[in-house]
């Protein structure tokens, strides 16, 4: 009990040490796959989608028979779906009903500084609660109104919690949903839609033998640990929030949108019986052109866009879903079963989009960010390991890289282990990874790059129409959360 994940880097490649539940694991493939609830707007005009969401504690079955308390969007894990136009205002209002400070941020959002999130914007409980002492952000209590203008190209978002130092934990606890944009030149192709477009959120967890989702404790992950926290990984892999679900499935072709929303673990993964994923779209939207894929490498917080085909499969085919066998109860993600033959109109169209290459001019400004193991100040006057970006912990209230609005800049992400690293505001494209041609995983437009260890990857980033202070971070959340996070002004 108390174990937590330490120094040194995982062989399988998720840095951490895996959590162990203290009570008899489920047997995988009994649960369906639950679908989360799609939004409702409370109210629509002409140019405006306006929803509400209360964030607050909820006991769930998570595990069969066995109640766990969470911290949900509408108390449910994973939050509803909200699915917007591209191009659409989207007005969401978060009430506050937790206990806690809470943030909310819109990953893959192009979103005014404003309203992405900034990890001290707190929106406090609505009555008592915690005190906070961080008071560089903007502060609201019990609500906040979060404007997305949503000028950006149809793609899987997600939103998640964001509050600074406890992201992980808030995440981990629940505080994760899908925000989807669709647009015309999305909805031009023939891909599978309607039942047949599924979110696929991946997380794991650990479970107390009580039913408690189990994360260490505040004062290991706050400092008086000896080693670098690597990150939380937990025995158990929820998708959408059940364990090792299955989902029936027509004999067709599927649509999954493919979310890695857990704390710290990369997954490797695989289809059985010949299936195949064809990648359609990365993190920020559309391909040009599908690219297939054996397997799938998706780190923390990378969506891949994917259509898996059944059409050749008899019904009572199963097709399971694995993570290389080495990886205990992660070695498994879900499985399907084709159940009945059905009509499918749909094609993989050879051209998806259009995706213009970002490409820097000569004299493109030049930035480099280096992800390492740092000593960085306790909080209490004292010192702790911790993660750091060129050296320096996070500081809100300093500024690292001053960015011109609609320059192409290339920037430098080099690293010491592993670290999938996230740049708000806009999207960006891989130009090399360690001198050579982008990995097999970097195509399209992204806002996640995983960097493996020893890696120095260079992205081409252009920020555009908002003026203000975005983060750049490891998505690793116990990372981030030990302060491996930098800010960008753009200007
Ligand atoms: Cu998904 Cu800055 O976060
Ligand atoms: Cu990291």
């Amino acid at each position: 009990a108390g174990a937590i994940a330490v120094g040194g880097c995982a062989a399988e490649g998720s840095t951490g040490e895996q959590l162990r539940s203290d009570r008899p694991l489920p047997d995988p493939f009994r649960l369906p796959l639950p679908i989360p609830p799609v939004k409702r707007p409370v109210r629509r005009d002409a140019t405006t989608d306006w929803y509400e969401i209360v964030q607050r504690r909820a006991d769930v079955e998570l595990l069969p028979g066995v109640s766990t308390r969470i911290l949900g969007y509408d108390g449910v894990f994973p939050g509803p779906t909200i699915s917007s136009r591209s191009g659409r205002r989207t007005v969401v209002r978060h009430l506050n009903h937790t206990d806690v400070p809470t943030v909310v941020h819109l990953h893959g959002g192009h979103t005014p500084a404003e309203h992405d999130g900034w990890p001290t914007d707190l929106v406090l409980p609505r009555s008592g609660g915690h005190h906070t002492h961080h008071h560089v952000g903007h502060v609201t209590t019990g609500r906040r109104d979060y404007v997305y203008p949503l000028a950006q190209p149809a793609a899987t978002l997600w939103y998640h919690d964001h509050r600074m130092d406890f992201t992980g934990p808030q995440v981990y606890r629940g505080l994760a949903g899908f925000h989807l944009v669709r647009d015309d030149v999305e909805e031009a192709l023939p891909l599978p839609a309607g039942d047949r477009d599924v979110p696929l959120m991946i997380t794991d967890r650990a479970f107390d033998a009580d039913g408690a989702l189990k994360y260490p404790a505040a004062e290991h992950s706050a400092g008086t640990h000896g080693d670098f926290i690597e990150g939380v990984l937990g025995d158990v892999v929820l998708v959408n929030g059940a364990p090792w679900p299955e989902l029936e499935v027509d004999a067709a072709r599927y649509r999954f949108r493919v979310l890695n929303a857990s704390n710290a673990r990369r997954y490797q993964l695989t289809l059985d019986q010949g299936a195949k994923f064809v990648q359609i779209g990365s993190d920020a939207g559309l391909l040009g052109a599908p690219i297939e894929h054996p397997a799938l490498t998706i780190a923390p917080a990378e969506r891949f866009d994917v259509i898996v085909d059944f059409s050749t499969f008899r019904p009572g085919t199963v097709i399971t879903m694995s993570n290389p066998p080495s990886r205990g109860g992660a070695g498994r993600i879900m499985r399907f079963r084709v159940v009945r033959r059905a009509r499918d109109d749909t094609t993989i169209p050879t051209v998806l989009a259009r995706v213009p290459r970002l490409t820097p001019p000569a004299d493109a400004p030049r930035r480099r960010f280096a992800f390492s193991r740092g000593i960085v100040p306790d909080g209490l006057g004292g010192e702790r390991k911790g993660w750091v970006i060129n050296g320096k912990p996070f500081d809100p209230g300093r500024i690292d890289a001053t960015p011109r609005l609609d320059d192409v800049e290339i920037w430098t992400l080099s690293t010491d282990l592993h670290h999938p690293v996230h740049v708000h505001l806009s999207p960006f494209q891989v130009l090399s990874r360690n001198g050579h041609s982008p990995g097999d995983f970097d195509a399209g437009w992204k806002d996640t790059v995983d960097l493996r260890p020893a890696e120095t990857v260079e992205i081409a980033v252009r920020f555009t129409d908002y003026r203000g202070r975005f983060l750049l971070h490891c998505h690793n959340l116990e990372h981030e959360d030990m302060t491996m996070m930098s800010t960008f002004a753009t200007k």
